[in-house]
């Protein structure tokens, strides 16, 4: 199989690029074939701009949408742009590995996503509409697995934490991202308390529980996200009265609350 991991941190010591050489030397001695985007070291362009479209379809008004899909369509788009939507298409799981920054993805993550999720690509994928997405898009088939490292203790991101639930704080990731254009996602896999990880056996103990969720990564159940097509969404927009009834918000996406 072939493995893409997408990773956002410069410093090769930290805890989360121990943890992507973890994923790297496991994933490698399983036989998979090993991919990385390694986006402080591509010196990835974290803003999507103007300078994205070197050949506008409307030299007079940057509009993102009409340019992406101007470029996705007529071959236009830069090559590192390109080259990540080439290496996700070849890709049977996507790994994705960064710390918790403003309890989210760091910026240089986000701009990967802004810029290589183009138009034509991860939305209006084939006719242009919401047809085919939650569930169904060009990345259907391909699972991914994110891993996240927390300097805040597991307490904060429980159920009634003080700063909400992991799964919850990373639904534009795992399903405005990843699920949108039609991947299967895994529980996310946080790593907590990483501020006061000092010796190496709390190291290795949390390599050891991560090596544990990569050997599920084509076996385990993913997330169980309702699909836009399947029944859930009528009208394709809002959830019908007798899905989660009473339920609002983002635990009502999640058909087991367990896995919130
Ligand atoms: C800019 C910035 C924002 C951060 N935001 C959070 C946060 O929202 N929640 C949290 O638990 N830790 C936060 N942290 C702590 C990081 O998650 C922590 O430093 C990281 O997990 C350590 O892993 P590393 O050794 O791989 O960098 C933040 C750290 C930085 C530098």
């Amino acid at each position: 199989m072939n493995i893409l991991i997408v990773y956002a941190h410069p410093e090769p010591t930290s805890l989360t690029r121990q943890m992507v050489d973890v994923t790297t030397e496991m994933l490698s001695a399983a036989g998979h074939t090993v991919v990385h985007s390694d986006l402080y070291g591509m010196k990835w362009k974290a803003v999507y701009d103007a300078d994205d479209f070197p050949e506008r379809d409307n030299p007079e008004r940057l509009s993102f949408i009409a340019e992406s899909g101007h470029a996705y369509a007529s071959g236009q788009q830069t090559p590192d742009v390109l080259a990540e939507q080439q290496k996700l298409l070849a890709a049977d799981a996507v790994v994705l590995q960064f710390p918790l920054w403003w309890y989210g993805v760091p910026a240089i993550l986000k701009g990967w996503i802004e810029r290589v999720y183009a138009f034509g690509f991860a939305y209006g994928y084939q006719n242009g509409s919401n047809q085919f997405r939650f569930g169904e898009g060009i990345l259907k088939g391909k699972r991914a697995l994110v891993n996240v490292l927390a300097g805040g203790p597991a307490a904060d991101y429980g159920p009634r934490g003080i700063n909400g639930p992991i799964e919850q704080l990373l639904f534009p990731l795992t399903h405005g991202a990843l699920f949108y254009p039609g991947m299967e996602v895994l529980p996310t896999h946080a790593v907590y308390s990483t501020v006061h990880v000092s010796t190496a056996e709390e190291v290795e103990a949390i390599k050891a529980v991560w090596r544990k969720r990569l050997a599920g990564l084509f076996t385990d159940a993913p997330i169980p996200f309702r699909l836009q097509n399947g029944g859930d969404f009528p009208n394709h927009h809002t959830m019908a009265d007798h899905v989660a009834p009473g339920q609002t918000g983002l635990a009502a996406h999640f058909a087991d609350p367990a896995d919130m």
